[in-house]
């Protein structure tokens, strides 16, 4: 259901892979206005002559396919779509980020109760098996901690200013004329899709319940070219983060612009790749890197779970009671994004006497302590760049200051402030 950018790719492999093994064969190709989507490669190489084409996906929830492939995005309708197919004992494999972010654990509950399973390997960091390393290859082990670059539109702008200095607007341009960000890239900048797939891995990974709004978002827009002069001084670059740690009751999660140190593996990570790092209690740390998006990397993560699924399928154990998914045990932990880091203070001041013992007496009286400070010579005095690191204190701590030294009259605008992730 839905032949667009994966919808297509999926069924190129699957047709290129073709019917040898006997475990997948396509039934019934289902979208709307279908008709203007029959190009002549569809129809005359891959397709067994029996597939239906139909925009009619009741016909396919009546019809006898075992596994219905949800790859039309969004949440209306591929909601209804999916529970219905899972109520009618089907099982369902989707790409779809919105609708297991906000509500992949109902779902879940609702697949296990049919006998049924739902995979969503593709819904995060597109082609990069991490979910499944999730289900499958990490399940032995407790994990408390998952980080990770999920969103590669941040990651091709940001790791564009890094390597030439052009102004973020130039960088968001490019990518926007690369194809790489939509016109309006709200979603990606302000972390909007960077949190659904950190509540998806949170659920996948430590086993708890949070809804993405929940998850505290920081936006890459203020970030320039001169936040990279200042944090190549410190051994860092710039990345979107997003990171969920596990303690006791308490998720910690945050999404959003954060030094990383040059050397890092996230430090390393260029244009619009995607990496997840895990850390385990037993395992300790692993790392999952590779193309997040496109409709080939997609398509291998959909048809992956295709395969896992059918094989569960033919394997007889989806019998209802015993199914291949137990329901998950999921903990809805209080969500904070109070963090203990170190912390990158860029200030934007119209120059003066007195600035620096001005914002040392706020963090002073704020029990702060100051770890450097750096200033760039050769920058025009009316918009001077300066920053002041931290020595590591939390977030709910170091706010109040923030708010303080934002209001002082020679800022002319509030301090960009990014964690120090060492
Ligand atoms: N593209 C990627 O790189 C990527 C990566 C990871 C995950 N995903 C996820 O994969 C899913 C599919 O993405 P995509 O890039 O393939 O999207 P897409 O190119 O927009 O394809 C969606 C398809 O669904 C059809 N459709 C939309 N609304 C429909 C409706 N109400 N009834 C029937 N058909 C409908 C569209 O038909 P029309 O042609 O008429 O619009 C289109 O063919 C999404 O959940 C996306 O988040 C995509």
């Amino acid at each position: 259901m839905g032949f667009g950018t994966v919808g297509r790719a999926v069924a190129k492999i699957l047709g290129e892979r073709g019917d040898g093994d006997g475990l997948l064969h396509l039934t019934h190709i289902c979208n709307r206005n279908f008709e203007r989507k029959k190009q002549p490669w569809v129809t005359e190489r891959w397709f067994p002559t029996d597939a239906v084409w139909t925009d009619d996906f009741r016909a396919v929830l009546n019809s006898d396919a075992d596994i219905i492939v949800e790859l039309i995005g969004g949440l209306t309708p591929a909601e209804e779509l999916v529970r219905g197919a899972l109520n009618a004992g089907k099982s369902v494999v989707t790409a779809n980020k919105q609708l297991i972010a906000r509500h992949g654990p109902d779902l879940l509950q609702l697949a296990s109760a049919n006998g049924c399973q739902l995979e969503f390997g593709a819904s995060v960091a597109g082609g990069v098996p991490v979910l499944p390393a999730l289900r499958t290859g990490l399940c032995g082990d407790r994990l408390h901690g998952i980080a990770g670059i999920l969103n590669g539109t941040c990651n091709y702008i940001l790791s564009r200013i890094e390597t030439d200095r052009i102004p973020f607007s130039e960088a968001l341009e490019e990518a926007q004329a690369r194809g790489y960000a939509e016109a309006d890239a709200s979603e990606d900048l302000d972390g909007g899709d960077a949190r659904a797939k950190l509540s998806i891995l949170a659920l996948a990974g430590l086993h708890v319940r949070v809804s993405p709004g929940d998850i505290r978002a920081r936006t890459i827009r203020p970030i320039d070219a001169v936040d990279f002069d200042y944090a190549a001084e410190l051994g860092c670059t710039i990345r979107q983060i997003s990171r969920a740690d596990l303690k006791e009751t308490t998720l910690f999660a945050d999404v959003g612009p954060s030094l990383v140190p040059t050397s890092s593996p996230f430090g390393r990570v260029q244009k619009n790749l995607n990496l997840v790092l895990t850390s385990g209690e037993y395992g300790g740390d692993m790392a999952f890197l590779g193309a997040g998006a496109g409709g080939d990397p997609t398509a291998v993560a959909v048809v992956s779970d295709l395969m896992f699924v059918a094989e569960k399928l033919a394997a007889g154990s989806s019998s209802v009671g015993s199914g291949p998914h137990r329901p998950l045990q999921l903990a809805s932990p209080e969500v904070s994004c109070d963090f203990e880091t170190p912390w990158y203070l860029r200030f934007l001041v119209k120059d003066q006497p007195g600035i620096i013992a001005s914002l040392a007496a706020i963090l002073s009286s704020h029990q702060l302590n100051i770890d450097a400070v750096l200033q760039n010579p050769g920058f025009d005095k009316s918009a001077l760049p300066f920053v002041i690191t931290l020595e590591p204190c939390r977030d709910a701590q170091l706010h109040p200051a923030l708010q303080e030294m934002s209001a002082l009259p020679f800022a002319l605008r509030p301090c960009l402030c990014l964690p120090i992730l060492r």
